[in-house]
């Protein structure tokens, strides 16, 4: 791992915001009850989680141990069964909750302006009839469903009908090429894809079957691909291997109970970068994960009866998964579900749909805030966006000036903000302000959520003083935790659980201020935060070098204003192989084909060699530093080839 020695920190802010005195009297975690919930879990963690789950969450049979924790393996209430899809939906349709039959459980709008509100009731058939086209298709549980989809409310029902049946799913975001595709299918070895004809993305469509059948050509696991008519663009259908969802749907049944799942049933994999170029299968099971999101939507998120919740996060990303369906549905909540772009038509969009639904919490990236502000406050001006009560962030760190400008100018000054740290890896938010409770500053995630216990340490795994970086732990396992990789149990230990020993190594580094409040200051690791994307160098090398002009590549992440940290590819070539523009280009595009559009390098820069140390070790440092356009470029004894240097400086893009 090529990690600083010192993380330095030179975020300073001091400004200090108190929850609004009328918020904190409506609050569901009111400051008395939030220190006695910390104190709670402190005394003794595994009750404070068992409470939790007790209150919020529904369990066919009890379970008989809170946690079995044998590190780095973990299984929480052990025994129990349980059904997520039970939780999300039944649950409101019956007993004292009856009432929220006819809520609106999901409220969408499509990209062309087309909208749809499903209700529990009306979310619970539609999953009950998938659930059933899914036996009827041969899928079983534990068996593997890959969902390749836009943002409709089908993929909504795709996911909670394999949870009612205890398949596992699989969602690859539709903003992947089908190689990604392809590569998510054959380690998981899914049965059965379910996609769209296509999706709507800035007026265009994003051609999704098209690229599954790409990605099962040939030797594939897969048995079948259940298509919806979204886009009605013209595709291929295979016999025999592909249906429509519409004729599949026709005459299944309503009636499927749920099944009774072992807490530590596996409930999904979801695919995210490391610090290899292989992507990793982050495993999830079914009760922790379930009384995890369920808890912070409730308490985070101060989610009511009568608010309208909008994450605005694809559901590809794990911030869909968790706080656009599962937490937010497990209360009985409205969620609100936006197929298209922010910009489209406009760069109002965004704060139509607010206006239009009556948003009261909208959950989104700094990016995206970042975009916003660049865009132009006229843009907000336009709209009252009086219905919002409550803002979050998640993904990235929020600089200050962002969150101020989030604060003032969608927030009117009027709401919280609550910035959530969470990685896929831990299924819900970790550390974050409880908008009722938490003073908040600009900048900073706060504290921990009671229950979940970090620590800022040094490269020996000590615990560094109070404002001094260092690199988040975890030292305490927690209900959502992830329960592996797929497939490599070798490398879950390798990644998560060997850098320091007993405890949970994030790849951020922080630092921790007096008041015990984390600021966090990025990846430490191979890994980058692109515009909320998560991307690894690694993965962007490999499908560079995977292109027969290409010798060498090393990529690293460069400071932009706008999304966080931007791609900076260098690349030598072939020899006899002579740089152009139209080479940038299409080594660009090849890296959209091997990966997705998330991952098109921003810079390309081409290099007679890479500058590497003695040993042959590339050094990123120095290439972060060129990419930065810093003048300074650190120590450069070690380099082999000082020419490489002078080089690499001169090959600034035109
Ligand atoms: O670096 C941290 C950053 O996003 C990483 C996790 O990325 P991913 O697994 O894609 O999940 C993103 C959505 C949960 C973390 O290791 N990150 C996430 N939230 C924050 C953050 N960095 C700073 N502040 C946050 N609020």
């Amino acid at each position: 791992m090529d990690t600083p020695v010192t993380i330095q920190s030179v975020l300073k802010e001091k400004r200090v915001f108190k929850p609004d005195p009328g918020f904190v009297r409506q609050a569901n975690l009111r400051p008395t009850e939030y220190r006695r919930w910390h104190k709670e879990a402190e005394r003794n963690f595994e009750q404070f989680w068992a409470r939790r789950a007790k209150e919020h969450t529904d369990w066919f049979t009890p379970w008989k141990k809170v946690l079995d924790w044998r590190l780095p393996f973990a299984k929480w209430f052990v025994g129990g069964k349980t059904n997520i899809s039970y939780n999300c939906l039944d649950r409101h349709l019956e007993g004292p909750n009856s009432w929220r039959r006819n809520k609106a459980a999901i409220i969408w709008e499509g990209e062309p302006g087309d909208q749809r509100v499903l209700t529990y009731a009306d979310l619970h058939r539609e999953v009950c009839k998938f659930a059933n086209v899914l036996r009827s298709h041969g899928v079983k549980k534990g068996d593997r469903v890959a969902i390749y989809m836009p943002m409709i409310p089908e993929l909504a029902i795709a996911m909670l009908a394999c949870t009612r049946i205890g398949a596992i799913h699989s969602i690859v975001f539709g903003g992947f090429s089908a190689e990604a595709l392809r590569d998510r299918i054959l380690d998981a070895k899914t049965v059965c894809v379910v996609t769209a004809d296509g999706g709507w993305r800035r007026g265009q469509i994003v051609q999704l079957k098209k690229a599954v059948d790409q990605a099962v050509e040939g030797d594939s696991p897969v048995k079948s691909v259940i298509v919806v008519r979204r886009t009605e663009n013209e595709i291929s259908m295979t016999e025999g291997r592909d249906h429509w969802w519409h004729d599949v749907m026709h005459d299944a049944s309503t009636h499927c109970p749920p099944a009774k799942l072992d807490s530590e049933h596996p409930l999904f994999i979801l695919y995210t970068s490391g610090t290899t170029g292989k992507p990793k299968g982050i495993l999830h099971t079914t009760g922790g994960y379930l009384v995890h999101t369920t808890v912070t939507s409730k308490y985070i998120f101060d989610l009511k009866e009568d608010d309208t919740f909008w994450c605005t996060a694809d559901i590809g990303w794990v911030t869909g998964h968790s706080y656009v369906v599962y937490g937010i549905l497990a209360n009985g909540a409205t969620s609100v579900m936006y197929e298209g772009a922010p910009n489209w038509p406009d760069v109002d969009r965004f704060w139509q749909i607010v206006d239009k639904y009556g948003v009261t919490i909208f959950y989104t990236a700094p990016t995206a805030i970042r975009t916003f502000m660049k865009w132009g406050d006229e843009h907000v001006k336009k709209h009252s966006l009086s219905s919002l009560r409550l803002l979050g962030t998640v993904g990235e760190p929020i600089n200050p000036e962002a969150w101020i400008w989030y604060n003032r100018v969608i927030g009117k000054g009027r709401c919280p903000i609550v910035d959530t740290w969470w990685q896929t890896e831990t299924g819900g938010i970790l550390i974050t302000p409880l908008p009722g409770s938490v003073h908040t500053k600009p900048g900073s995630a706060t504290r921990t959520f009671p229950g979940i216990f970090a620590e800022v340490v040094n490269d020996q795994g000590e615990p560094v003083p109070p404002d001094q970086g260092g690199y988040l732990v975890l030292t305490r396992p927690w209900p959502g935790m992830l329960r592996g990789i797929w497939g490599d149990n070798e490398r879950y230990r390798q990644e998560y659980w060997s850098r320091f020993r007993g405890v949970y190594f994030t790849g951020d580094g922080a630092r921790c201020d007096k008041n015990g409040y984390f600021w966090l200051m990025g990846r430490v690791d191979d890994v980058m935060n692109v515009a909320g994307h998560r991307l690894s160098t690694m993965e962007i090398e490999s499908a560079l070098v995977s292109h027969p002009v290409v010798a060498e590549a090393a990529v690293v992440g460069r400071p932009d204003d706008i999304k966080g940290t931007a791609v900076a590819a260098f690349v030598s070539l072939e020899r006899e192989t002579k740089a152009s523009e139209e080479l940038r280009h299409e080594l660009r595009g090849h890296v959209v084909k091997e990966i997705g559009a998330v991952a098109r390098p921003d810079d390309l820069r081409f290099a007679e060699a890479l500058p590497k140390t003695r040993s042959g070790k590339i050094m990123r440092r120095l290439l972060r530093d060129i990419a930065a356009g810093e003048t300074s470029v650190g120590d450069t004894t070690t380099l082999e080839d000082y020419s490489v240097l002078a080089r690499l400086r001169e090959s600034e893009e035109a």
